[in-house]
């Protein structure tokens, strides 16, 4: 029984206090805890929360101000914190063997969870290696320096093999990072700006999210089951957790917060107003933050893991009028995502400037000290079938790129089919895509970028921030766990 398009009202994540800010440091607590929510219409729901919500609760930031987040795990299985998009010091990126383990779980259990793991000094004390520290660890401290442009970032869970099952059932929530140069544009604000975190899921005949895991428990056997090892696909669209919602909004400017949290899908989006009108999507952000100036798309690539930062104006939409937001790559009901109402005139002293940021940094080819090569194919793993990187599964004890700190380098990437590969630590430059320009939506500071079937790019950034084992995987979510990552050392 799933709900007509556009009748659910869009929920917006609540935003999470801090429990203290004394100190200098905005300090928050997480409880992750099973929850029960109304997802679709009249159906209950069970789910893997932050704090009781899917998404979890937003966390809102300043440049440069640090931030504590205590995680507590109550639920059954070991989960680990990542925050995606921080440039965070290794021992609270989030590593896959960093575990909060859960309070019910015996130490004699540990060793399931941890084959591989690493045990030389990374920086990460997981407690790994020592049973005692495991059996303890019911809570872990993540300290994110946040000194990094304005973004929008979010947080999910990261664990070792687990981790598209667990984002699947909730473990994903908003981290917005502001600062004054951003402030100082005079963009779309309050209530204005929207974030819309996109994620499709499937819901089983008991209402619960339908994963096809080779073990439901998610302690044991990693994978999902052979037909979706290219990625779990889902038939209902959320935003913001709600099955196609609708947004009622002032005739204006908005700002739109997007994010792709979903496993696998891709997609294209675009804003179609009554009567088949499309709507500009006035780009001014990409997953690091501001670009040097808009960018005007009709459509909208996404891919996993990636955020874009659009602003859509509704000012020439008849009021009473509906904007659909269309997904050009869904068929049937996956081709809707949400829509907007216009409800009335109204006043907006928003604007665009033409120049959005003046600092992005500009590396130049001439400034990488090494290029390195490498391919995201399917292969073999210890499991089977699976994803490899080089050639290789993800092996936590192996140091498959190791960087010095402040060193530019290119990177190219070529895959099979589509990945979205993902850099931790850093932001990246897209130099080139089938050996043409990048492409519009590339403009900016990625930490995700679309590999598209059969297609070589260069990317070039520079390893700036913290030493320590950091990772880049494969943002496909089912990809990741079955093999496809690779340690990122930054010495
Ligand atoms: Cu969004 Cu390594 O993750
Ligand atoms: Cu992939």
């Amino acid at each position: 029984p799933l709900p007509p398009p556009f009748q659910v009202p869009l929920p917006l994540p609540a935003v999470l206090k801090p429990v203290s800010t004394s100190g200098g440091v905005d300090r928050y607590e997480i409880t992750q805890r099973e929850a029960v929510a109304e997802i679709l219409p009249g159906v209950r729901t069970p789910l893997w929360t932050y704090e009781g919500t899917f998404p979890g609760p937003a966390i809102e930031s300043r440049r440069g101000r640090p931030v504590t987040v205590t995680h507590r795990n109550e639920l059954p299985v070991p989960t680990v914190v990542h925050l995606h998009g921080g440039r965070t010091p290794a021992a609270s990126d989030g590593y896959p063997t960093d575990l909060v383990l859960p309070g019910h779980w015996h130490g004699d259990a540990v060793g399931d969870v941890t084959s591989g793991a690493m045990g030389h000094d990374t920086g990460h004390g997981g407690g790994m290696h020592d049973p005692r520290a495991a059996v303890t660890r019911l809570t872990r401290d993540y300290t994110f320096p946040l000194d990094q442009r304005a973004t929008l970032l979010w947080y999910h869970d990261h664990r070792m093999d687990f981790t598209a099952p667990a984002i699947w059932r909730g473990l994903a929530g908003l981290h917005l990072v502001r600062d004054d140069a951003e402030d100082a544009l005079g963009l779309p604000a309050g209530p204005r700006e929207l974030p819309l975190m996109i994620a499709d899921r499937a819901f089983d005949a008991d209402g619960g999210l339908a994963y096809p895991a080779l073990d439901p428990t998610l302690r044991q056997r990693p994978g999902v089951r052979e037909p979706y090892l290219a990625g779990v696909l889902g038939d209902v669209i959320l935003v913001n957790g709600a099955p196609w919602p609708v947004h009622e909004v002032d005739a204006a400017r908005y700002r739109l917060r997007l994010l792709n949290a979903s496993n696998a899908r891709h997609y294209e989006l675009e804003a179609v107003a009554d009567g088949g009108r499309r709507l500009d999507l006035v780009q001014i952000g990409s997953d690091q933050g501001l670009l040097a100036a808009p960018v005007t798309h009709r459509l909208l690539p996404m891919a996993p893991a990636e955020r874009y930062d659009v602003v859509i104006d509704f000012s020439g939409v008849p009021i009473g009028g509906r904007v659909r937001i269309v997904n050009r790559l869904g068929s049937g009901r996956t081709r809707d995502v949400m829509a907007f109402r216009v409800a009335r005139r109204a006043p907006d002293g928003s604007r665009v400037p033409g120049t959005l940021c003046a600092d992005l940094p500009a590396w130049r080819r001439s400034d990488a000290v090494r290029v390195r090569d490498f391919s995201f194919r399917a292969g073999r793993t210890h499991a089977g079938h699976g994803w490899v990187i080089g050639g290789l599964p993800f092996d936590p004890a192996r140091a498959d790129v190791t960087a010095r700190l402040g060193d530019v380098e290119v990177w190219r990437l070529i895959a099979d089919v589509h990945h979205p590969v993902h850099l931790h630590l850093v932001g990246f430059q897209v130099l080139s895509r089938g050996g043409r320009p990048p492409l519009p939506h590339d403009a900016g500071l990625k930490d995700t970028i679309a590999l598209r079937p059969g297609e070589a790019a260069e990317i070039i950034t520079r390893f700036d921030g913290y030493r320590g084992r950091y990772l880049f995987h494969c943002h496909n979510a089912e990809h990741e766990d079955m093999g496809m990552m690779a340690n990122l050392e930054i010495i």
